[in-house]
């Protein structure tokens, strides 16, 4: 067992403007499971995921990305990493257990970029959770694109170099793959805690703490194909795909939310291993990297935020 620290993004709490319409989107196009609902919150799992849930949707008058929180492999990691943001120069803030149903205590603090990262170790399993004895390849038959487990984001906001140092130097990220200028400066940057090509990605841009994306992992190429049939048939908002990404090779589409955060549904990608060299683009095969098959950028993909 090599993995320890910094798991995986486990949490993500998204803004929505209309909690019932962000529930269709989510539940039953996207194919996540409802494990409970309070006032103006509802709280989402995929079938894959053995924890409480994933995914909490909050009613808002805005759009965009409350936090994501990390899970930890022990308690005692908890200290270890306050102690390391606090020592980098960044305020951490206790949230207490229970303030998300099903989870023990978490801290939080803005990365440079200026989003909320948030890190746990204690969350109850999920009830039902996926089968551990005998287990039949999924507990109930998939529905909509059958998301199968929250898996990554993309965040846009300030200062990608130091927001690289501080994931790198203090929360042991590794950096997969890059984007830099000529002068060598990191404009985009794709990290990875594990062995996933990257578990959080982060792209310079002018305001801080926005949400470019959610990203939700399918089976295969033709689950993707899948959800691109469920796209037109409910005439949701797309965004670009099918397509694959040269960056990461996740092969890909991604289409909005009612409410326009911006949800990704992939499959693949490459496997990383930390002794791996960090591959890197320059800005002249940028359209290769973002799109490997339309070649060029689309300007709603490098604009539209939440
Ligand atoms: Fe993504």
């Amino acid at each position: 067992m090599a993995m320890k620290g910094i798991l995986r993004p486990g949490l993500v709490q998204i803004r929505v403007m209309d909690i019932g319409e962000a529930l269709t989107h989510y539940v039953d196009r996207l194919g996540l499971y409802k494990v409970g609902e309070e006032d103006r919150r509802a709280f989402l799992k995929g079938a894959d995921e053995f924890d409480h849930h994933s995914v909490t949707l909050v009613q808002s008058d805005t759009a965009g990305m409350d936090f994501i929180a990390f899970k930890l492999f022990e308690e005692a990691d908890l200290d270890h990493y306050e102690a390391r943001v606090k020592a980098f120069g960044i305020e951490v803030e206790h949230i207490p257990a229970g303030e998300q149903p099903g989870y023990g205590r978490r801290i939080a603090f803005m990365s440079p970029s200026g989003h909320m990262i948030q890190l746990y170790h204690q969350v109850e399993l999920s009830d039902p959770m996926p089968d551990i004895a005998n287990p039949d390849i999924w507990p109930i038959e998939p529905h909509g694109m059958a998301a199968r487990r929250f898996d990554h984001m993309q965040l846009n906001g300030t200062d990608v170099p130091r927001t690289l140092e501080f994931f790198t130097n203090v929360l042991d990220f590794s950096l997969t793959e890059k984007v830099e200028a000529e002068d060598g400066t990191p404009l985009a940057i794709w990290l990875s805690c594990g062995m996933k090509a990257h578990d959080v990605a982060f792209v310079e841009f002018p305001t801080p703490g926005a949400m470019h994306h959610a990203a939700f992992e399918l089976s295969d190429w033709n689950a993707v194909g899948h959800a691109a049939d469920i796209i037109t048939k409910y005439d949701l908002s797309i965004d670009i795909g099918p397509t694959r990404h040269g960056i990461t090779r996740g092969r890909t589409i991604y289409f909005f939310d009612p409410s326009g955060n911006r949800t990704e549904v992939f499959a693949e990608g490459f496997t990383y291993y930390p002794d791996h060299p960090t591959r890197s683009w320059d800005t002249k095969a940028l359209g290769k990297g973002i799109f490997y098959y339309q070649r060029q950028l689309n300007e709603k993909f490098m604009t539209v935020v939440t």
